[in-house]
């Protein structure tokens, strides 16, 4: 970690372009790839080279990318591009924010919101470089095959950087020139405070243009120079939706191969997705067709797969998540998933429990140990330890009006079709009979059947089911009187 306030003096994001070409609805720059927006992206690369000013220029759709840049960087300060058009004009409008704070000196950097996979480590390379050289601007530039659209590097017989020409305004011959303006630099405050004040909007765009300021800085005596990077991902730009998801491929082919070269086993990167915000332990595995999104972790030795979906999921050591689609769940150690299962928000499942196969679970926390093992929906409900839920069961927790909560202790065994109606409570060790529809509490060590009436027998675990675990909770829970369920007689 970059210490704090060590790093240039503001880096400015340029963001009020109308980005039209993506035909959304949704401002271009809150388009996400890898989990977060670009705007995101940008923000978190210039974070972290440390700047002790962040500013970011806004026009277009300004209080959608306000609202959202507010929510992820609150200490950004949010500048309104007034109707003067350009880069130049932008980086202008921000420096007098930013001078209004207190005057800018020393570095300045400049960098796009609509360059997502530009990363701090080469915007600190930029600034080291742009410092050591003390030059009044270093360009990041880079060779591209098809250079069509981008300001061209103007450079001297001796190969030193004299100037941009943008392509509309190229000749020819600049046209022929592949190395790029990538719209990203460093500049020394106060020159770049001065040449903007020279720039002009006499060009074919009729905009004041930043890349300008080369120019007027070589002219009056600043070194200007250029890092070329061999890596074109980082500074390009995503205009519409096809490079949005070839961007998003290739964030996600980086982030893939960062995970492996940590020691996560992928077996297959090309159907696995991985937000840039998931964390994942040494020794996980990944099977095929999984996606993690958001703030999802695993934990050592779990395997996550195949066919799996999963967003803001905890997930604990050595567990095992099959064919699961899940989101706001905590999954324990040792503890099973899947196959085809649901996980709403609030899940909770304990160390070495298990959700099987066609299960749809929310708000609900089981303790550990236990099993919903097949077929049935858990919601609004607290489980107890080592209870085995039978096939198809079901917490009826909606009245129509209301939810209502079922509590079911330790060590239950109920029955295939339980239906539990809530608001209701199995005390440790009951037992249920297949079908049963639970509409009044059950008593610790009663099992409850529904044939007709409900019917609690007391003491029949004890009697039934002498020296196992449910016996002996049941004793526990019933010399406990104030543990005690309701009596069966209540209600009727
Ligand atoms: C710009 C550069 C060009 C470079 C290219 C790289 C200029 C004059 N040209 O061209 O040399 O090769 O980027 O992609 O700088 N923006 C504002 N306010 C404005 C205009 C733009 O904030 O008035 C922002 C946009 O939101 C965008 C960035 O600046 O993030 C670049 O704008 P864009 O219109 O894409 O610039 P280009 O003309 O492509
Ligand atoms: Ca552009």
């Amino acid at each position: 970690m970059i210490p704090e306030n060590t790093g240039p003096a503001a880096v400015i994001v340029l963001a009020a372009g109308a980005g039209t070409r993506m035909k959304s609805r949704t401002p271009k720059i809150l388009h996400e790839i890898g989990g977060r927006s670009m705007v995101g992206h940008a923000l978190l690369a210039a974070r972290s080279i440390s700047p002790r000013q962040l500013a970011i220029v806004v026009r277009h759709e300004r209080d959608l990318v306000a609202r959202h840049v507010a929510e992820l960087d609150p200490a950004a300060l949010i500048v309104d591009q007034d109707d003067i058009p350009g880069t130049g004009r932008a980086v202008e409008v921000a420096l007098q924010a930013l001078d209004a704070e207190q005057d800018l000196t020393g570095t300045v950097v400049v960098t796009y919101g609509d360059v997502p996979l530009l990363s701090g480590q080469l915007l600190a390379e930029l600034v080291a470089t742009h410092e050591r050289e003390a030059n009044a601007v270093t360009v990041l530039t880079a060779d591209l095959d098809d250079a069509t659209g981008y300001g061209r590097i103007l450079r001297g017989e001796d190969g030193s950087v004299t100037g941009i020409r943008e392509h509309k305004d190229a000749s020819d011959a600049e046209r022929l020139i592949r190395e790029v303006n990538s719209g990203i630099y460093a500049f020394d405050a106060a020159v770049l405070r001065d040449a903007l004040t020279h720039v002009t909007t006499d060009n074919s765009q009729g905009e004041k243009y930043l890349t300008d300021v080369l120019g007027l800085a070589r002219k009056a005596g600043g070194r200007v120079a250029a890092v070329v990077t061999a890596d074109r991902w980082q500074v390009e730009g995503a205009n519409d939706r096809v490079q949005l998801s070839a961007l998003g491929a290739e964030l996600n082919r980086r982030i893939v191969e960062a995970w492996m070269r940590a020691g996560v086993t992928v077996v297959d990167p090309a159907t696995t997705w991985i937000d840039s915000s998931v964390t994942l332990d040494e020794d996980v595995r990944i099977l095929p067709n999984t996606q993690l999104h958001g703030a999802t972790t695993v934990a050592r030795d779990a395997v996550v797969g195949p066919d799996t979906t999963l967003t803001d999921v905890t997930i604990g050591e050595g567990a095992k998540v099959t064919r699961t689609h899940g989101s706001g769940a905590v999954i324990g150690a040792g503890a099973a998933v899947g196959p085809f299962t649901y996980l709403r928000p609030g899940t909770v499942l304990g160390d070495t429990g298990k959700i099987g196969a066609f299960y749809e679970t929310k708000n609900v926390t089981i303790g550990r140990g236990s099993k919903l093992s097949h077929l049935g929906y858990a919601g609004d409900a607290e489980i107890g330890e080592d209870t085995n839920i039978g096939c198809g069961n079901i917490t009826a927790n909606y009245d129509g009006e209301k939810k209502h909560r079922t509590v079911i202790g330790s060590g239950v065994r109920t029955g295939s079709n339980t239906v539990f109606v809530a608001p209701v409570t199995v005390g440790d060790g009951a037992y249920s009979g297949a079908g049963a529809v639970i509409r009044k509490d059950v008593p610790a060590g009663a099992l409850a059947v529904t044939v007709a009436a409900q019917r609690n027998a007391e003491g029949w675990v004890a009697a039934n089911r002498p020296g196992t675990r449910s016996a002996e909770l049941a004793q526990a829970a019933t010399t406990d009187s104030s543990s005690t369920p309701a009596s069966t007689e209540e209600g009727k």
